[in-house]
């Protein structure tokens, strides 16, 4: 549990709540951010899967790319640090739609948004805030329930975050996935990831790959990892055990009571009620 206070942890930008991590200048500042045509973004919401689809995406690049860490993550030299690379950027980002910088919309840059049952991100969502010292302290698992029905969490509304990006569900260049359909068919989604990317990768390797981003496998293979914490997807915490907890699906029975399960129906039905989710 953390000493700071809630104030030093986290502010608002625009109406959506984000950790001191993202400097104001910085969000300011990325309307003017110059995008590439050949940058690859990764969307979501926080703990839908993020790391596991970057695992996989730099899996079929093989090295030739840089995956940096979420461009609302750092302060303003962040944009110049950007810059500098040479190699093709993939660019993890948790912002909405409306805050993404014009430029990667402009240029009509391929982007892949990930989600997951909300219920399973928020349980999961509540164990990283709860182990992790640069988050508001959390109490209860009702308390962080409310929290996040109420958007009043990191990176905002899942619901308004989703609908965001559900919008432009069929942009060419977006391409959307969900959690489950990788815990189900992993290769099957490997497979329409590479094809949207443009890239020739036979089976032989799509299955290596599949192997190489189990749950099990990645969990090993970053806890052997020394990274910054401030160059890596998860831009908060070096500690990769908050980052690889359980990784399953349906988590939520464990931790919603009926009246939770109800009143986060009721909410998801009347705020996804034009969403064809
Ligand atoms: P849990 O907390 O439910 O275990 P993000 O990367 O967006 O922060 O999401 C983190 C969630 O993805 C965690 O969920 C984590 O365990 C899960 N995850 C990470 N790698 C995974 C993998 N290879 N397979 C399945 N789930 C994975």
């Amino acid at each position: 549990m953390s000493n700071t206070s809630e104030a030093e942890l986290i502010h608002m930008f625009k109406g959506i709540l984000f950790t001191a991590r993202s400097s104001p200048e910085l969000l300011k500042s990325l309307d003017t951010f110059d995008a590439r045509e050949d940058d690859v973004l990764l969307v979501s919401y926080p703990k839908s899967g993020t790391h596991w689809l970057a695992g996989v995406i730099t899996k079929l690049y093989n090295a030739q790319v840089t995956l940096t860490s979420p461009i609302e993550f750092g302060d303003i030299s962040k944009l110049e640090e950007l810059n500098k690379l040479s190699s093709k950027r993939i660019i993890p980002t948790h912002l909405d739609y409306n805050m993404l910088p014009p430029n990667f919309k402009n240029k009509k840059c391929k982007m892949i948004y990930i989600s997951r049952n909300p219920k399973d991100t928020a349980v999961s969502m509540y164990h990283y805030y709860r182990d992790n010292p640069n988050l508001p302290t959390i109490d209860t698992w009702t308390a962080f329930f409310d929290l996040f029905l109420k958007g009043d969490v990191v990176c905002g509304s899942w619901f308004d975050h989703f609908l965001s990006w559900e919008e432009h569900e069929n942009d060419k260049n977006i391409l959307f996935l969900f959690y489950e359909d990788m815990k189900k068919d992993l290769p099957k989604i490997v497979k329409e990831i590479s094809l949207f990317l443009c890239l020739n990768v036979s089976d032989n390797d799509i299955q290596d790959i599949c192997k190489k981003s189990s749950f099990s496998q990645m969990k090993s293979d970053t806890e052997k990892e020394n990274s910054d914490p401030s160059h890596t997807v998860c831009a908060l915490t070096s500690n990769r055990k908050l980052i690889f907890r359980k990784g399953a699906v349906g988590d939520w029975k464990n931790h919603f009571t009926p009246k939770q399960n109800r009143k986060f129906e009721e909410i998801f039905n009347e705020k996804m009620k034009l969403s064809k989710m």
